[in-house]
């Protein structure tokens, strides 16, 4: 019930609508008993001695007149607010979904959210704008009915109308065995769509592992599961409108045997008696669509209670209430005893205090086998989530009192894996900086080494890269996202191997644009190529969430420890001659 709340709830706005709406159903509901009503004098004057045919006439033209406008009112108004209502919860779901932390995305898969966003959010439209426009009209023209039917016989419309009751508590329960299959079913249609999204966006591994016959059976059995919860709810569905319309039968036989013992007494006109029925049989299409509606509403409960679920989902990393502005980088950035683990406190820390300060300008480089907690390291610094544990300061202030954007604007991230989008070079360039113009980003993109390249496209820099910049190469990929973030042109800069898809030559161009671009930035650099890492202000030696060592190459190299290790093992001396 709260569910059904929660939506009207995004239905308040326009209530203005909603009462017109009302106001067409009650226009329509009267109507429909004035045409039953109306059979009363047709078979009592009119057709016996046309009597009074003319207002008759008149008035089932009227009656039908007003039965269609408010048909038509309600039908347009209750879907024009059910699709408003839908819309609204579809953008505020989306808002919701792109504002949550790194961390709600690596539980959630890219395939069920947008299940959620387009089938769930797809059922519980069918339910505002048909359902509950249903309920509320055709519960109104039954009133409307049994009204004629009390207004002829009221002791017949008793007779009739006793077998009501016994059908409402079937359906209730029916509607509790819908809603739990229809969750079901939801969730079935998410794992068809998360099957899918995953194959299609993996389809080059896919076809290499020659995995398309398994990849096609994990989908059909996600398919073949929804066929089935589907089928559920129909089996039931299908069965309330039969059932109804026997209860119908029952009640016309017992109609019929009463009914026609009263005209023989002459306690009824054929004509009345006529009405009655017709009204009692008008009564059938009301009640056996109203039938569906309780489950009808139960599927789109299902469906609102996981829309809920996701917009209830509280995001850990957020603005403290009254955060200030960060004001503009300018003196150092401090790791005071900073723990972290993926699992929250309780878990097993990934970063183990660690603790280092880098003053405006300099560049830390941060080495370390894979899986000590390089990229994590940098992480936590745009806040991509929060320390467990001590704190990390920018200024002498905590970043978690600073609002996260004023935070981020000061930051530029390359970043391991490449992440472009389905649009022109120059859109994806000027990705972190709205606006810039086209001059700008050709010189970001000079300094980055991409503009080469990008000059020998069909179009240059109106050339569209494909979902993922899946039209260009590995290395062109990471010098766009160099350029970009060259153009954003941000006080502190981190880059997590920034250039390992490169090649030497590449490397070293796109190496001497980034050092170009760290000059005067704060720079926290992930690298395994010593030339960078031997250029660096500070180096910490990472190995397994702890800073084993810190200091600079000479004075690391004359330790002989770690990074001499690391050194031998890991780092790659610059190639002498770039091989062809
Ligand atoms: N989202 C995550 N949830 C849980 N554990 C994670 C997550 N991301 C990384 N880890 C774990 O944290 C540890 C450190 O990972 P991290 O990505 O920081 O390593 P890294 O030093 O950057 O390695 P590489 O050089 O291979 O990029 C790894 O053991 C990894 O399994
Ligand atoms: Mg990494």
């Amino acid at each position: 019930m709260s569910v059904f709340l929660r939506l009207f709830e995004y239905a308040r706005p326009y209530r203005a609508r909603l009462v017109a709406a009302l106001g067409a159903m009650v226009q329509y509901g009267a109507a429909s008993a004035g045409v039953a009503a109306l059979i009363q004098p047709i078979f009592d004057e009119v057709l016996p001695s046309r009597q009074n045919l003319v207002p008759v006439a008149a008035a089932i033209l009227v009656v039908y007149l007003l039965k269609g406008i408010g048909a038509y009112l309600s039908g347009y108004l209750m879907t024009d607010v059910g699709q408003r209502v839908v819309r609204d919860l579809r953008n505020v779901l989306f808002r919701h979904i792109l504002g949550q932390s790194v961390a709600f995305f690596s539980v959630q898969t890219t395939g069920r959210l947008i299940s959620r966003i387009t089938n769930d959010v797809g059922q519980v439209q069918r339910a505002v704008s048909e359902t509950i426009g249903d309920l509320t009209r055709e519960s109104l023209s039954l009133v409307g009915f049994a009204a004629v039917l009390f207004y002829y016989d009221s002791r017949l419309a008793i007779v009739c109308l006793t077998g009501a009751p016994l059908v409402v508590y079937p359906l209730v329960r029916l509607g509790q065995r819908v809603r739990r299959t229809a969750r079901r079913s939801q969730e079935a249609l998410e794992q068809i769509s998360h099957v899918s999204a995953e194959a299609i966006a993996g389809h080059r591994i896919v076809k290499a592992f020659g995995a398309e016959e398994r990849e096609a059976g994990k989908f059909e059995r996600a398919s073949q599961h929804f066929y089935r919860t589907c089928m559920k709810v129909t089996g039931v569905l299908s069965a309330l409108p039969p059932l109804m319309e026997f209860i119908g039968g029952v009640a016309f036989v017992g109609a019929l045997v009463y009914g026609s013992r009263e005209i023989v007494a002459g306690r009824l006109s054929p004509g009345e008696f006529t009405a009655f029925m017709a009204a009692l049989f008008m009564m059938y299409a009301p009640a056996k669509r109203l039938s569906r509606v309780n489950a009808d509403l139960q599927q789109a409960m299902a469906a609102g209670e996981r829309i809920f679920e996701i917009l209830d989902s509280h995001n850990e990393v957020q603005d403290r209430p009254g955060a200030a502005e960060l004001p503009r980088f300018g003196h150092h950035i401090e790791f005071h005893d900073v723990r972290f683990a993926y699992g929250g406190t309780s878990g097993r820390a990934t970063l183990d205090g660690v603790s280092f300060v880098v003053r405006a300008g300099q560049m830390l480089a941060i080495v370390g086998r894979s899986g000590a907690g390089k990229t994590t390291l940098v992480n936590l610094i745009p806040r991509f989530y929060d320390v467990t544990g001590g704190s990390i300061g920018v200024d002498g202030r905590d970043i978690r009192d600073v609002t996260i954007a004023s935070l981020r604007s000061q930051i530029g991230i390359v970043t391991q894996e490449t992440v472009l989008f389905d649009d022109t070079i120059a859109a994806n360039i000027a990705y972190g900086r709205q606006g810039a113009t086209a001059e700008e980003i050709e010189a970001a993109a000079r300094a980055a080494h991409a503009h080469e390249f990008i000059a020998q496209l069909d179009r240059g820099y109106e050339a569209m890269i494909g979902e993922r910049g899946q039209r260009l190469s590995g290395g062109q990929r990471q010098r766009i996202a160099i350029a970009r973030a060259i153009l954003r042109d941000p006080p502190i800069l981190i880059l997590d191997e920034a250039t390992s898809s490169l090649d030497a030559e590449s490397e070293m161009l796109v190496q001497d644009a980034l050092s170009n671009l760290m000059r005067n930035r704060t720079s926290f650099v992930i690298a395994h190529r010593l030339s960078t890492v031997r250029r660096a202000d500070a180096i910490v030696v990472l190995a397994r969430g702890r800073i084993v060592e810190s200091g600079a190459h000479d004075e690391l190299m004359a330790r002989g420890g770690a990074y001499t290790k690391l050194h031998e093992l890991q780092l790659q001396e610059e190639p002498t001659e770039i091989e062809i």
